[in-house]
């Protein structure tokens, strides 16, 4: 197989348009078999539920060419049963989590010629989505649904990689207490996007969101869990029920314990303890694991220990082992590791 000719090591975080995706429909209570089909583009009627009500949900996970010239995924079951989740809250049918496995290696497959060579820096993201398709007037969900997966070619989510990041204490709220956090709506994106865009204006490369109800414990960014490494190297990470269960934060507690042999907290974190910590890091499928150097909250800086220069060391530990397991160059625990090709 010829890869495409992409400047793989210059790619940002964007869409690009690839030769397959996969689509299955729902209509009369069940899915139908799907197909991969090479158009883009989705023609639905002027009041799809997707359009007047938001029905939608998504995933996001990662394709990786390994050392020895596999095509691998990271822990797929866990983006189906998150999706199956998500699907739930919003009172939409669960595509079977087999098969959502089954149509990620399937679209793969057909775009094996855009997952980026190893050594480039640069990976498949994969995209799973699915929305209400049917008209639908009164508040209340589609009787018919699309599930579909797209991929595309990316780099790094932040400019400038691995450089430390600034962010800021937000005083919007991402998700309410008994909302939606906890799952991956695109509702709960919308939500954040005049949050994102005032940061941007501001300087800043993200939002760290507090809990809605006390304003006073850390939740997450807009697309990423947090990670802070104590002085004495312990991983703490925050525990709430809106933000969302991300699979990397998962994946880093179990690399933390047992292949890094430290102890790890997972408890709700107070804004006003964040300046005794000695690394913080954003992680997530697309932030990969970003550190931060400095936080402002209303004027006021806390600045990491580990500084504007370069990641952490603790942080750059947990960075090289996840990613090594990601690329096969380190024994991954059972059934982490999707051989696609
Ligand atoms: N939090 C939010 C709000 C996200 O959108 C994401 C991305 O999926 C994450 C956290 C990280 O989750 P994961 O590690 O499963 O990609
Ligand atoms: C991901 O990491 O997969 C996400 O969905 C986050 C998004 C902000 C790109």
């Amino acid at each position: 197989m010829e890869k495409k000719q992409l400047d793989w090591s210059n790619l940002g975080f964007g869409y690009i348009q690839t030769d397959a995706r996969f689509v299955s429909n729902y209509k009369n209570g069940a899915w139908d078999e799907g197909a991969v089909v090479t158009d883009a583009n989705i023609v639905l009627n002027e009041c799809a539920g997707v359009f007047q009500y938001a029905q939608t949900i998504f995933e996001g996970l990662k394709a990786y060419t390994t050392e020895d010239g596999r095509i691998v995924c990271f822990r797929p079951d866990l983006n189906a049963s998150r999706m199956a989740d998500s699907a739930k809250r919003l009172e939409m049918p669960v595509f079977p989590e087999e098969r959502f496995i089954d149509a990620v290696i399937e679209v793969v497959k057909a775009n094996a010629a855009y997952v980026p060579p190893f050594g480039s820096g640069a990976t498949l993201y994969i995209r799973p989505y699915m929305m209400g398709t049917n008209p639908v007037i009164g508040v209340k969900p589609a009787d018919e649904y699309m599930f579909r997966i797209f991929v595309t070619p990316v780099g790094p989510y932040f400019k400038g990689g691995a450089k430390p990041l600034t962010i800021k204490v937000s005083d919007f709220d991402r998700a309410a207490p008994h909302g939606t956090g906890h799952i991956k709506a695109g509702l709960n994106y919308a939500m954040s996007l005049h949050a994102i865009v005032t940061a941007h204006e501001e300087g800043y490369a993200e939002n760290m969101y507090l809990d809605p109800q006390t304003r006073t414990k850390v939740e997450e960014t807009g697309g990423a869990n947090f990670i802070f490494i104590t002085k004495d190297n312990k991983l703490v990470t925050p525990k709430s029920d809106s933000i969302l269960p991300s699979i990397t934060r998962r994946s880093l507690v179990y690399v933390a314990q047992h292949y890094l042999n430290m102890e790890v907290e997972e408890r709700e974190v107070l804004l006003e303890e964040v300046k005794d910590f000695a690394e913080c890091g954003l992680c997530g499928t697309a932030a990969v694991i970003s550190p931060v150097g400095r936080i402002v909250d209303h004027g006021k800086e806390i600045c990491l220990p580990s500084g504007m220069d370069e990641m952490g060391p603790v942080t750059k530990k947990l960075y090289d082992t996840l990613t090594g397991i990601q690329m096969g160059k380190l024994e991954a625990p059972e059934g982490w590791i999707k051989t696609i090709l």
